[in-house]
């Protein structure tokens, strides 16, 4: 048994700020998605550069909503990097659709664009594609490599993460984004789908909120001189996404902070690329592509694997937390894929996420860098 973790590898920043936002919402018993959600979307559409932000209750929401907004279906195939977080297949096959999981490149650990030429077939519908830890993929690439195929977005790691001066997210026909509790901005649960295509908005607006068509609270609909203001026109069926005015406050708060957060994850970021240098066995993240600018969500270094797992055993027992994201989709078992995926498999053996937030202090960072030196000390002995 080795120390209690102390230092996470993920962690939020909440606060008074935070606390005095929501009171006047509990007290205004509107708990509900309204004013305060607008608002929060328009400044996180100001914060990324976009008009069509729509607050979902989590990221997994939106890219469940995803599918069926491009109305993927029964026969569809959707390209996935396989280094990727499991809500994206789930989401695939939700609609009855088949993920095909694609390989990654080995030092940006984003969707090589050679993978989906090699992939598609008639029944491709659509790429979603991952920005690994926070660098934007090589989108044009992609994009041309993806030409008639809608494409799809997950910036849940990379909040404000820039390509060619546009944000992640809003490349794009929908980008996906999270608020859950380990990410840079958080709410608690929730997540905005950012809408990139006009013609796709109102769809999109029916399927967050149980397919109801021009959707007016009851009492709108009542000022607008409706006599039966209870009556429902559904558009569609669906599910509801929704997020409410309590995450919205508290998210509306965060996006005040996210420069600070995104500035203190970058000293961190140069500290490690600085400090790592000194091991010689250890191969640090390359910076992102020209033209583009990071959110600092992940660090990761690659080893070799019984290495890698050895510093990992390591770190835990001297109370850093460290892990590996994301485990390649197409080893899960229940996802039933053949694909022989080389780089996935190698950096599934080979790469480690070191922890990397803005409650990392100055003290924090000399211990982590002081622990890599004791195990190193203790490899070559
Ligand atoms: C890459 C990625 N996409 C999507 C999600 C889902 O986010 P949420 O927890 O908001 O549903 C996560 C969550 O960890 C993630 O890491």
């Amino acid at each position: 048994m080795g120390k209690k973790i102390s230092i996470q590898v993920f962690s939020n920043s909440l606060g008074d700020e935070e606390i005095k936002a929501i009171e006047p919402i509990l007290k205004s018993r509107w708990i509900g998605m309204g004013k305060e959600t607008e608002l929060f979307e328009k400044e996180f559409g100001q914060t990324i550069g976009s008009k069509s932000v729509l607050a979902v209750n989590s990221c997994t929401s939106a890219l469940f909503l995803s599918m069926h907004i491009l109305g993927i279906g029964q026969g569809d195939e959707v390209i996935i990097p396989s280094i990727n977080f499991i809500g994206t297949a789930n989401a695939v096959l939700n609609v009855g659709a088949k993920p095909i999981f694609a390989d990654v490149d080995p030092d940006t650990l984003n969707l090589l664009p050679s993978e989906i030429r090699r992939l598609r077939t008639k029944n491709t519908k659509a790429v979603l594609l991952l920005h690994y830890g926070g660098h934007p993929c090589d989108f044009d690439t992609i994009s041309d490599a993806a030409k008639g195929l809608s494409l799809i977005e997950d910036s849940a790691n990379s909040i404000v993460s820039q390509y060619k001066g546009r944000t992640c997210g809003t490349l794009g026909d929908l980008g996906c984004f999270s608020f859950d509790a380990m990410k840079i901005l958080c709410v608690g649960d929730g997540g905005a789908l950012v809408v990139n295509r006009p013609d796709l908005i109102d769809r999109a607006q029916e399927y967050r909120y149980l397919g109801i068509k021009n959707q007016k609270s009851g009492i709108d609909s009542f000022k607008a001189k409706n006599t039966k203001w209870w009556e429902i026109d559904l558009g569609r069926t669906s599910g509801r996404y929704i997020s409410n005015d309590i995450a919205s406050a508290i998210g509306r708060v965060q996006l005040k902070k996210l420069s600070g957060f995104i500035a203190r994850r970058k000293e961190i970021w140069g500290r490690y690329q600085k400090e790592l240098r000194q091991f010689d066995w250890i191969v640090r993240p390359p910076e992102p592509l020209t033209e583009t600018t990071t959110s600092y969500y992940l660090f990761w270094i690659k080893l070799k694997a019984k290495v890698r797992d050895a510093l990992a055993q390591h770190l835990v027992s001297k109370g850093i937390y460290c892990t590996f994201r994301y485990y390649p989709l197409h080893l899960i078992k229940q996802y039933n894929s053949t694909e022989k995926l080389k780089n996935s498999e190698s950096l599934n053996d080979t790469v480690l996420n070191l922890p990397l937030h803005q409650n990392i202090s100055d003290t924090d960072l000399d211990y982590i860098i002081e622990t890599i030196k004791d195990f190193e000390q203790k490899i070559r002995q």
